[in-house]
């Protein structure tokens, strides 16, 4: 029986992969870097800054010190925040609202587990934190999907066992991270069929059969 949902925050709960894309293109343009495109971008979902940092130095000739590739990812989460500023209740993806309030309603313990070190920030702008019981993000873990830790922290900060929490997930990293927490996951966003989550769905907008999932 699933009493807790872990929610990923960007791209299930709200839309910022355009502004992580723009502000990733800005460094890349800086580094004289010309080749970083759309579909590197979405190689970057779920995956640590570090780690979202070196898809786009592969696009380059260059090899760079640990100390610069520090450096070039605190400018682009510097943009990245500049971005962030602008933010509002639009980002929220749709039916995401309704989702967490009929979670809500049932009972359920809603938490989120997201490796992004901007969680506080963006649930703040976007309005969504006084939907959240508990959240687990880059702050709070040493190792990036697909690791299981930020869904464990999650669960464990719930008060639940992994056995009763259900993930929502929108990458690849980020369900074999449930997996590996001994997790149920649910798969939404454009990639939903391939992700290999245990139900799937388009968006949250769908008809979703939560009884059945729920009570399984
Ligand atoms: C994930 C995004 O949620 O957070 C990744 O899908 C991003 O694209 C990662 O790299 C880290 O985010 P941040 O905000 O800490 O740089
Ligand atoms: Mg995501």
């Amino acid at each position: 029986m699933i009493k807790g949902i872990i929610f990923d925050l960007d791209g299930v709960l709200v839309s910022t992969d355009e502004l992580h894309y723009q502000a990733w293109k800005k460094l890349a343009m800086d580094l004289g870097i010309m080749g970083f495109t759309k579909e590197d971008n979405a190689r970057q979902k779920g995956v640590s800054r570090m780690d979202s940092l070196e898809i786009v130095l592969e696009k380059g000739n260059k090899r760079y010190s640990d100390e610069e590739k520090l450096t070039f990812a605190d400018q682009k989460n510097n943009f990245y925040i500049e971005l962030l500023q602008r933010l509002t209740d639009d980002a929220v993806l749709a039916g995401v609202k309704e989702t967490l309030i009929m979670l809500r309603k049932k009972g359920l313990l809603i938490g989120i587990g997201s490796v992004s070190k901007n969680t506080p920030l963006i649930l703040e702008k976007t309005g969504l934190k006084s939907y959240i019981d508990q959240i687990s993000c880059g702050l709070d873990i040493s190792k990036s999907k697909p690791d299981p830790e930020v869904f464990l922290v999650a669960a464990k900060k719930l008060g639940l066992l992994p056995v009763q929490c259900l993930v929502i997930e929108d990458s690849k990293a980020g369900i074999i991270a449930a997996k590996a927490a001994n997790m149920r996951s649910l798969g939404v966003g454009p990639e939903y069929e391939q992700l290999g989550a245990d139900y799937k769905y388009k968006n949250l907008q769908c008809e979703i059969d939560w009884d059945s999932i729920l009570n399984s």
